[in-house]
Formats: structure tokens, sequence, C-alpha cells
């Protein structure tokens, strides 16, 4: 919006000045500088965006949030929290976020066959995912965020995401 509004202002000045015959040098410039601070202080802006999500986790299979919403761009730290007590080799969590247009059921079921890594199967399908966590632990990532849509996340360990599901949004 303000660099349209800039750009509407130049546009003016140079008109303006196509009147006159003459154009100096150091309206161009002006302008010119105008310009570019408008587009550094935008810029700015995009890279102080740092958003910190914690999304809570439980001994009944549970997550606290099944809908968490982004806008497009922004740097997130997600970090997700194991509110129970029962270890992680019998009730794990992570949070895996899929790439749009990933079969859950097939996601996960080829996630049972990577136990040696978490559960974090090979492939492509994963935009980003925590570790793997127990009671009273807690894993974080950082990543940005994809473009507008809605994605699935889920927990990847074994018959969780059937419950542990949710939808990312980004806007
Ligand atoms: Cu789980």
């Amino acid at each position: 919006m303000k660099i349209t509004k800039v750009s509407a202002v130049a546009l003016m000045l140079i008109l303006a000045s196509c009147g006159n015959d003459e154009i100096t040098d150091a309206e161009v410039k002006s302008v010119t500088e105008v310009k570019l601070d408008v587009e550094t202080e935008t810029e700015t802006e995009k890279v102080t965006e740092l958003v910190e999500i914690e999304l809570k986790s439980n001994d009944q299979m549970q997550y606290d949030q099944t809908e968490l919403k982004v806008k497009a761009g922004q740097e997130i730290t997600l970090t997700l929290v194991h509110t129970g007590e029962m270890l992680k080799t019998v009730m794990g969590h992570n949070f895996v976020l899929l790439k749009e247009g990933t079969d859950i059921a097939a996601f996960s079921t080829k996630a049972i066959a990577a136990k040696d890594n978490d559960y974090i199967p090979e492939g492509d399908e994963i935009i980003a995912h925590t570790g793997l966590i127990g009671g009273g632990e807690s894993s974080s990532v950082t990543f940005i965020a994809p473009e507008k849509g809605v994605y699935n996340y889920i927990c990847s360990f074994p018959g969780h995401y059937g419950v542990m599901k949710g939808k990312f949004i980004v806007e």
C-alpha cells in the first residue's frame, strides 16, 4: 500500500515536472530516496515477525489445540510440550506438519516403520517437525510458514494420528 502511494506521488511529481520541461537531478534524486526508504521499512517489518507457538500434549493422547493460525512467510518457532508423565516409548508425541495433499493414513503407516528415526519416515511430505518427546519433555522447531493454505499436522507415533491431528492455517 505504502509503495503504491509513493509511486503515485512520484508519478505526479514527474508529470508536474514535465510541464516545466526541466527535471533537475535534485528532484529525481529526492523521489528515488523516498521510494528506497519505504522499501527498507517494509523489509524490516517482515524480518521482525517472529511468532512463537506453544502446543501442549498429554497422557490422554491429545493436543490442546487443533487449529493454529499464522501468516504466510512468518518465522514460526513451535514448541511442543508434553504435560504428562508417560515415557516416550509408550506415549511419545511429536508435531509433524505435512505438505498439502499428503495422504495422512499412508504417511502414518510409513511412519510406523521408521521407529529407529523417531517415527519420521524418509520422503518429502514434511514441512517441519519437532522431536519425539515423553512426559515432562519439550521440543521446538523453527521454520518459515508456507504459502496460504490449510495444512494438516499430526503426531506420527503409531496409532496417534487418528486423534492427534489439527489444521495449520496459513492466511
Ligand atoms: Cu502422540
